[in-house]
């Protein structure tokens, strides 16, 4: 099997495709929960944050409310915001009027003015119990963050307002950041690395298993089609399996039993075929040294004519008689084979010269061509010798005066030789082809011409069938016929030497 095809047949194997998903599944399970983890760790931080840092607001307010009160812009508060940033130089600090519209702002960089802080978040955070993390949108940033504000009142009028602290630094918080500082999220990343190949690990062990327990039972079902009908399944464990696997185990039993029943009715069947035929023979032999006696005598044209069309029609039938003898002694189906190791060569000559004198007689040359270098096939030479005999004989019926009967051994491939029998006669019509190697069937030709049984060609497609070969039939009206066939050239196996 190549490379491509064993990868074909693993990929379509149910093992592969519970692979597949399971890992498909377990990507998109471990993405999903990274991606949550990610984001959950960091609204917790930040919940942590605004719940540390809720009242931030509340004690810079008083700090810098005596300032606020000279106006949100005046150098007082500016200078006492500048005292707050030296303490902490991150923080971004914001006078709100009570809409929420920005009024003042003392960040690193004093922008976001005019921009208006949704109400909604100011008064969730300024509630009895704010549910955090609250966000709302920063001045500056322009996204969302946790911040910390109080009510405050600002210039000579005593305004209302809020101050709010931002209390997220303007720094990106990058994965790669979180990767490089934190040793909890890298504990975590490896843990979350660790248990999932574990995971892996496990459930290919269990898929693994459970399905080679399957494949294991669908082999035995599969040699049992095959033929072999002594598998059984060794499934013992009480599941779904093993509950299949004993349903076949009985199934193939009754099977066993009704082919046994089969073969041996068959069996009675050939012998009662093979005795009647052997009886046949003899009432016919004497039928036919009657009529030749008769023939020697004195003989008015229409008895003549009478006593002719008797001897043709008990030769027919002392031929089929014959046939149905060879057909049900060779026991073909049911006899072991005896194959071995012979020059197809030699066979093929000797089958030749079987026919020699009938071709002399009909003026057909008979020849064999050898194309193969070592022309050795491994089979049961009297089947084979039966076989080849048969298509010969066939082969010079349909051959005229002038014609050529050839076998030619060529080469299949490493492992098997073809042989095809030859024929420049009458030809097969194209219709007939599927139909002239089934048991008593005759084509047109070879039922005007009277000769044959029609039970050749099914003989030989029997005895190929034993050596897991075919028939394969090329013709042409009128130009000729190719029947060929292949045989191996090494021993074949135990199986078709020893069938059930
Ligand atoms: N080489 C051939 N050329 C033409 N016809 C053929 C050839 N071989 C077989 N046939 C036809 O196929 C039919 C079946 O052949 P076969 O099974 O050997 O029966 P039989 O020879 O007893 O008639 C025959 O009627 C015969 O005419
Ligand atoms: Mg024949």
């Amino acid at each position: 099997m190549s490379l491509g095809q064993s990868l074909r047949r693993t990929y379509r194997s149910l093992f592969a495709r519970i692979v597949f998903v399971y890992l498909v599944s377990m990507i998109a399970l471990s993405t999903t929960t990274t991606l949550v983890a990610v984001d959950q760790f960091n609204q917790l931080g930040r919940e942590w944050l605004q719940r540390n840092e809720i009242d931030m607001a509340h004690h810079l307010t008083r700090v810098l409310q005596d300032s606020l009160d000279d106006g949100v812009d005046a150098p007082s508060t500016r200078a006492a915001v500048e005292q707050v940033m030296t303490i902490n130089p991150a923080l971004s600090l914001y006078a709100l009027d009570t809409d929420g519209t920005v009024v003042g702002a003392y960040g690193p960089d004093r922008c976001g003015l005019g921009r208006r802080i949704d109400r909604g978040a100011i008064d969730e955070l300024l509630s009895d119990m704010p549910m955090l993390p609250v966000y709302a949108d920063m001045p500056c940033r322009g996204d969302e963050g946790v911040f910390s504000v109080a009510p405050i009142t600002y210039g000579p009028q005593q305004q209302s307002g809020y101050l709010m602290v931002q209390l997220e630094a303007n720094t990106d918080v990058s994965m790669a950041n979180i990767w490089q500082t934190s040793s909890i999220s890298r504990t975590l990343l490896i843990a979350g690395c660790v248990a999932l190949a574990l995971t892996l690990a496990v459930g290919l062990a269990l898929f693994a298993f459970l399905t080679r327990r399957f494949s294991r039972l669908t082999r035995t079902v599969q040699h049992f089609a095959e033929g072999d009908y002594r598998q059984r399944s060794p499934e013992s464990i009480d599941d779904e399996i093993g509950r299949v696997g004993r349903a076949f185990n009985d199934m193939a039993a009754t099977i066993e039993a009704q082919v046994e029943a089969l073969h041996d009715t068959d069996r009675q069947r050939r012998e009662l075929i093979a005795n009647l035929s052997h009886e046949f023979r003899t009432p016919m032999t004497s039928l036919l040294g009657y009529a030749k006696q008769l023939d020697r005598r004195p003989l008015d044209d229409e008895t003549r004519s009478g006593l002719d069309a008797i001897r043709a029609n008990v030769e027919r039938l002392a031929q089929l008689a014959d046939q149905l003898s060879q057909m049900s002694r060779a026991n073909i189906a049911g006899r072991p084979l005896c194959p071995s190791t012979f020059s197809f060569a030699e066979l093929a000559n000797d089958i030749l010269g079987k026919f020699h004198p009938r071709a002399l007689e009909k003026g057909i040359e008979l020849r064999v061509e050898n194309q193969a270098a070592i022309a050795e096939v491994s089979a049961d030479i009297e089947l084979i010798d039966h076989a080849l005999t048969n298509m010969v004989d066939n082969a010079i019926t349909a051959t005229n005066t002038g014609g050529t009967v050839s076998i030619r051994i060529l080469e299949f491939d490493d492992a098997r030789l073809k042989i095809g029998v030859r024929d420049t006669g009458v030809g097969i019509p194209e219709k007939e082809i599927p139909l002239i190697s089934q048991r008593f069937y005759r084509t047109t030709v070879g039922r005007e011409r009277g000769e044959g049984t029609g039970l050749g060609l099914a003989i030989v497609s029997e005895v190929l069938k034993r050596h897991e070969s075919q028939l394969v039939i090329e013709s042409k009206p009128g130009k000729g016929t190719c029947i060929w066939f292949t045989l191996p050239r090494t021993i074949l196996d135990e199986r078709s030497i020893h069938p059930s």
